[in-house]
C-alpha cells in the first residue's frame, strides 16, 4: 500500500514501559475501510500497539497520523476512534437499548431519536426487539454483539477491537466472524483488529501485520502470508510448514537450484532475490503440497518415501513419510475426498511428489 492512501499512518513507533522496549520500531500504513489484523502470540505487543492508536498510552518515540493529522496532543475522546474490548463490559444495571445509547447522551440527540438509531443499531446486529432486555437476560454472543453496537453508533471512522471474540466458544466465535465480518462490509468503518488466532486474522481480515517481540515480521494479505511467508516465523506462526535445509546455486539466466537434505536438488521457477550463489537456505514447503502416489509421478518432481504414521482427522488425513537423507518424517495433509480413504503404497513404499511452484525460499537461521 501506498503511504499516501493511508488513513492510519503508524511512522517508527517505539513504546517503552521504563527500560522494557514493548514496541519496536513499527512502521504501519492502514487505508480507510480496510479490515486490518494484528496477529501475534501472547506478549508480542498488540494491545500495547493499539492503546497507542487509542491514545490510552503515548508512543515513546514516532508517529501517528490519522486521517493526515498528527495525534500526537489529541486525548483519546477527541481521536476518531473507538475501542471494543475483549471483556465487553456492558452495564449490568441498564437495559439493552440503553446500554447501546449510552454514548449519545453527551451528544444531547432527542430520546426518540437515540431510540430510532439504536432500533437501527439492533438491526444491524440481528437482535431487532431485543432492546428492553436486561444485561443478565443476554448469552455471551449476544452481549459481545450489543457491546459492538455501542460502539457502532458513535460512527466512529476507525474501530479499534482487542480479542473482541476471545471469551466465546469456538462455534459462537465463528459464526460471530463471520458476522463481524459482514458488519465490517456494511458500515465501511475502518478496523482494527487484534488476535492471536491465525485462522480467525485469516478468516477476517484484508490484511494482516504478524507481531513478535514488538516488531512487525510481516504485513501481506491472508494469501500472501500462507504461499509467501518472510522468514521460519511467520512460516510456522501461520499454518503448518516442512523445512529443508540445503544450499543455493545460482546458474547465471537460467535461474537456480537448490541441493537440499532430503528432497535432492530442487529446480526454482524463480530465482529468489536477495541470497548469493552458495547461501545457506531452507526450502519451505506446505503439509497440502505433496502428492503421495503408488508409482513415480513423471509430471512433478518426487521422492521415494516410506509411511511412518498416519491420522486421521475425519475431512483430512494427516501423513509421516520418512525419506532418506532427513531424520524428521514429511508432513503431508491430504484431504478426505474418497470415503473409507487410505494413503496409496500404506502397505510399504510410496512416492512423494510436489508442485515446484508452491516452494518458498527462505534464509537459513
Ligand atoms: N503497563 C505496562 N508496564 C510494563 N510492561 C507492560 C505494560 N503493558 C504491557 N507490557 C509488556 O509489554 C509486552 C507486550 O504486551 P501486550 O501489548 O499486552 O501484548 P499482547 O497484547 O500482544 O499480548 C509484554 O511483555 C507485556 O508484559
Ligand atoms: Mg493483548
Amino acid at each position: 500500500m501506498n503511504g499516501n492512501d493511508a488513513y492510519i499512518s503508524i511512522r517508527n513507533v517505539s513504546k517503552f514501559f521504563g527500560t522494557f522496549q514493548a514496541i519496536d520500531d513499527v512502521s504501519l500504513d492502514i487505508a480507510g475501510g480496510e479490515f486490518f489484523s494484528l496477529l501475534g502470540a501472547s506478549g508480542s505487543g498488540k494491545t500495547t500497539l493499539l492503546s497507542m492508536l487509542a491514545g490510552f498510552e503515548p508512543a515513546t518515540q514516532g508517529d501517528i497520523f490519522i486521517d493526515g493529522q498528527s495525534m500526537d496532543s489529541v486525548p483519546p475522546n477527541h481521536r476518531p476512534v473507538n475501542t471494543v474490548f475483549q471483556n465487553y463490559a456492558i452495564f449490568p444495571h441498564l437495559n439493552v437499548r440503553d446500554n447501546i445509547a449510552y454514548g449519545l447522551r453527551k451528544a444531547q440527540l432527542p430520546r426518540a431519536k437515540r431510540y430510532e438509531m439504536v432500533d437501527e443499531m439492533l438491526e444491524l446486529i440481528k437482535l431487532p426487539g431485543y432492546g428492553t432486555r436486561k444485561a443478565h437476560e443476554l448469552s455471551g454472543g449476544q452481549r459481545q454483539r450489543i457491546a459492538l453496537a455501542r460502539a457502532l453508533i458513535l460512527r466512529p471512522k476507525v474501530l479499534l477491537l482487542d480479542e473482541p471474540l476471545g471469551a466465546l466458544d469456538k462455534q459462537l466465535r465463528e459464526q460471530m466472524q463471520l458476522e463481524l465480518r459482514l458488519l465490517q462490509r456494511k458500515v465501511g468503518i475502518t478496523f482494527v483488529f487484534v488476535t492471536h488466532d491465525q485462522e480467525e486474522a485469516l478468516a477476517l481480515s484484508d490484511r494482516i501485520a504478524v507481531m513478535q517481540g514488538g516488531r512487525v515480521l510481516q504485513v501481506d494479505t491472508p494469501a500472501g502470508l500462507y504461499e509467501s511467508p518472510n522468514s521460519r516465523a511467520v512460516a510456522s506462526f501461520i499454518g503448518n510448514m516442512n523445512f529443508f535445509p540445503g544450499k543455493l546455486r545460482r546458474n547465471g539466466t537460467a535461474g537456480a537450484v537448490v541441493e537440499t537434505e532430503g528432497l535432492g536438488s530442487l529446480r526454482l521457477p524463480q530465482a529468489p532475490n536477495g541470497q548469493p550463489d552458495g547461501a545457506r537456505v531452507q526450502v519451505a514447503l506446505r503439509p497440502e503440497k505433496f502428492d503421495l502416489s503408488v508409482t513415480k509421478p513423471d509430471d512433478r518432481p518426487s521422492v521415494e518415501g516410506r509411511l511412518a504414521n498416519a491420522a486421521y482427522m475425519g475431512e483430512r488425513s494427516h501423513f509421516y513419510i520418512a525419506i532418506d537423507g532427513r531424520e524428521e518424517p514429511v508432513a503431508v495433509s491430504a484431504q478426505n475426498r474418497l470415503r473409507f480413504g487410505a494413503p496409496p503404497g500404506s502397505e510399504g513404499k510410496l512416492w512423494l511428489s510436489w508442485s515446484a511452484d508452491a516452494v518458498v525460499v527462505l534464509d537459513a537461521e
